[in-house]
């Protein structure tokens, strides 16, 4: 058995659902799913319900996430047409500010560029904005960027005018980072007939010029983020299945199978799911963690034992030449062989918690910049 070990990964973009949908996912369950996907840290995103757009729901949602998480979890804050300054407040303990700039699931979308620029204004210029984008939207927000000088990231990008888009903003010098799917980088709308619902998602799974325009500009990409979104079997089959798929327990292995065809190298899969994702948000690699992965297989991916609530997969039947092994957080097994040991409330709230570090004490996790005051003069 050949194995290798790895960083442990960081996937900047998950759907927890705690509070308000845990019959979907829990803090507990996505954080075990995460382990066994080789991810030791999370970002975890606001459209939960309530949103997380206020003090009170942030808090709530922090401490259910220290109660519940088995590895690491930072929280977005959530932007309302109504929120700047109290978004803009929340910053020190958020991974980031998210903006929902086109319709999906959940309440969180913002109409108007009042909105939008408001947002702009207020949120501390040093800490990324994170946008859902598609098509035009992206031109718009890259507009901003460039006026405002404010770091931006880009989610899910999934088609080739957006990926060419942001390239030329990256060559002229705008301070912009993105991140893609892997349902947008092994799927596409040919995909559509056999998943049905459990295909639906946004951005919506693109054309196959889409995904090898992707491929052909894996340079762009500063990181590989699952978009975990899980929904139940029974809301997929429903008359208006919401958009959404999970993903954090197949990430590494397709990732890597690509590795083994050839698709790219080990160390690009390290950059993309690893010191990339840390990289945008000043997330510190914790100590003494790693991933062992085995190569051989072949083995087919399938929904039995997933430890995410919602039980599918639509990558279910793809065949994988890798696969996780044992997962060690801090110095301790947190996954091994199929079996989670981590238990819930041995993780940790990014920015809001203390860090442990080598050779230094409990410190908080805090912006890579070191300034953490609020910024201003740009307006
Ligand atoms: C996400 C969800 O279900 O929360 N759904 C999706 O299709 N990606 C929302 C989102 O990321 O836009
Ligand atoms: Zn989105
Ligand atoms: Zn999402
Ligand atoms: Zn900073």
């Amino acid at each position: 058995m050949t194995t290798i070990r790895l960083p442990g990964a960081a996937d900047i973009h998950v759907h927890l659902r705690e509070p308000g949908e845990t019959h979907k996912e829990d803090f507990a369950s996505g954080t075990a799913a995460a382990l066994a996907g080789g991810v030791v840290t999370v970002l975890a995103m606001p459209n939960t319900r309530p949103p997380l757009t206020d003090p009170t729901a942030f808090r709530e949602a922090v401490q259910r996430a220290r109660a519940g998480a088995r590895c690491e979890v930072g929280l977005f804050v959530g932007g309302t047409p109504e929120n700047p300054e109290v978004a803009a407040a929340l910053a020190p303990q958020a991974a980031g500010l998210k903006l929902y700039l086109d319709a999906t699931y959940g309440p969180l979308r913002l109409e108007s560029l009042a909105a939008v620029l408001g947002h702009f204004k207020a949120w501390p210029g040093h800490r990324p904005i994170a946008v859902h984008a598609e098509g035009r939207a992206v031109a718009m927000v890259l507009g901003l960027a460039a006026l405002f000088r404010q770091p931006i990231h880009f989610c899910h990008v999934s088609r080739r005018e957006e990926i060419l888009l942001i390239r030329r903003a990256k060559e002229r010098g705008l301070p912009v980072t993105c991140e893609v799917t892997p349902h947008h980088l092994f799927l596409t709308e040919a995909d559509w007939p056999r998943l049905g619902p459990f295909g639906l998602m946004r951005p919506p799974l693109a054309t196959r010029a889409d995904q090898e325009a992707l491929w052909a500009n894996l340079p762009v990409i500063d990181a590989v983020a699952t978009d975990h979104a899980p929904h139940t079997i029974e809301e997929k089959q429903s008359p208006h299945p919401p958009p959404g798929v999970p993903g954090l327990e197949t990430m590494l292995p397709l990732m890597l199978t690509a590795v083994v065809e050839g698709r790219l190298s080990l160390e690009e899969v390290v950059r993309l799911v690893a010191t990339g994702p840390r990289r945008i948000f000043g997330l510190l690699e914790p100590p003494e963690t790693w991933v062992e992965i085995e190569w051989g297989g072949p083995w087919t991916i399938s929904r039995e034992g997933l430890f995410t609530k919602c039980g599918w997969t639509p990558f279910e039947g793809m065949v994988v030449r890798a696969r996780v092994r044992r997962t060690v957080l801090e110095g301790r097994v947190a996954f091994e062989d199929g079996e989670v040991r981590a238990l819930p409330g041995s993780g940790r709230v990014l920015f809001a918690d203390p860090l442990r570090q080598p050779g230094a004490s409990l410190q908080r996790q805090r912006c890579r910049c070191g300034n953490d005051s609020q910024g201003g003069e740009r307006w």
